[in-house]
């Protein structure tokens, strides 16, 4: 579920890549929004469905019989959540448990993995976080993925389900949605560059965010559904970067000095930040072996260059 957002692309061209026959969920929208997955469509079977009806669930698990099932399907973007709380609940929360409930309806033995988010963090209560640090939410989204975190692990302890949440930071990628921090920043830059703007307007350059790339964390995914028993882990490369630091590199690897070309924009303030995250993925790398392999300049270089190219084309 999630099957044309980033993550899930990366995850079934992996899933693919191990011999998996992929089922993907999709919402009938009025234009096709296929453009992350469009090399994989003679591979993979889309089923119509959504998280806000249930028999489109248990359908679609019924025509897929999966034995793993990744719940990657979400409203993903934290501002949007403020202006539309109570559809990131339905969406995020109750949706969750509409998932869970189609897997005890229709086949309890099927794993599932559960996006969990470190937003659910908020306003830290330790750095850096582990699977043990408490939550303190900040936004709608971020509470919707609180009450997602614990109705995974309320069904795993009363129905005995394989569900497992991975508590994931930030990761990104040249798929990533153009709204969010780093392609807004990539995307810009590559804009820029091609002479279509001079300007890019931002929120708060300070905040600080542990970002990775989302093709390891796909990878993370995975072998949490591989382990003998359900457990949840935090994914994180442990290092932490201001969106200021993420200017600076995406702008000076196109030979553009971004004093010159980014204004504060009042608009793109929250109403509650996130200032500081930085996750502990030692559990993951102790029992699923699990680390990542692209480091945060790595991670904006490419995207940069993805995005200097599309426009380049
Ligand atoms: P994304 O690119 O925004 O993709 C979200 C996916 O959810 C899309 O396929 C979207 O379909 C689908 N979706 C949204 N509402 C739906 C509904 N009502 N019914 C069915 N499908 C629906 O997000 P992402 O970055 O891949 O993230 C994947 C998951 O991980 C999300 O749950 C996100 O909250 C969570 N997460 C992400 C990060 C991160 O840094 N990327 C970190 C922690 C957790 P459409 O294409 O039709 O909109
Ligand atoms: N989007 C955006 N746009 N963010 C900006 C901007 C801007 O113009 N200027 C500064 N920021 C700051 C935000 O205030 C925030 O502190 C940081 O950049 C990152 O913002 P996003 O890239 O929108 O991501 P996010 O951290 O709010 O949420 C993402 O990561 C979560 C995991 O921690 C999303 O992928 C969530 O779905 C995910 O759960």
């Amino acid at each position: 579920m999630g099957i044309t957002g980033q993550d899930g692309s990366y995850l079934a061209e992996l899933l693919l890549a191990e011999g998996y026959e992929v089922f993907g969920l999709t919402r009938r929208l009025s234009a096709s929004n296929y453009w992350r997955i469009e090399h994989l469509l003679d591979r993979i079977t889309l089923i119509p469905g959504d998280l806000l009806d249930q028999l489109s669930l248990i359908r679609a698990l019924e025509r897929a019989q999966p034995h793993e099932l990744y719940n990657l399907a979400a409203m993903s973007f934290v501002p949007a959540s403020w202006d539309q709380p109570m559809l990131t609940g339905e969406f995020n929360s109750q949706g969750v448990t509409r998932v869970l409930e189609a897997v005890r309806v229709v086949d309890p033995k099927i794993r599932v993995y559960q996006a969990s988010s470190s937003e659910m963090y908020g306003k830290v209560r330790e750095i850096p976080q582990t699977e043990l640090t408490p939550f303190y939410p900040r936004s709608p989204y971020g509470v919707s993925k609180v009450f997602a975190h614990y109705i995974t692990v309320n069904y795993r302890e009363s129905y005995d389900l394989f569900a497992v949440s991975g508590i994931l930071f930030n990761h990104e990628s040249p798929r990533r949605g153009l709204e969010f921090v780093t392609r807004k920043v990539t995307n810009g830059v590559a804009r820029i560059k091609a002479g279509l703007t001079q300007q890019l307007g931002l929120g708060n350059l300070d905040a600080q965010r542990d970002w990775g790339f989302a093709g390891d964390y796909v990878r993370a995914m995975w072998m949490m559904l591989q382990q003998d028993e359900p457990d949840d882990y935090v994914i994180a490369t442990g290092e932490s970067h201001s969106v200021r630091q993420l200017v600076e590199i995406a702008f000076t690897h196109a030979g553009l000095d971004w004093q010159q070309h980014v204004v504060l924009d009042p608009a793109f303030i929250r109403p509650a930040e996130v200032d500081h995250l930085i996750g502990d993925a030692s559990k993951a790398k102790a029992q699923l072996g699990w680390s990542p392999t692209v480091d945060f300049a790595g991670l904006v270089t490419m995207m940069v260059d993805a995005d200097l190219a599309r426009y380049g084309r």
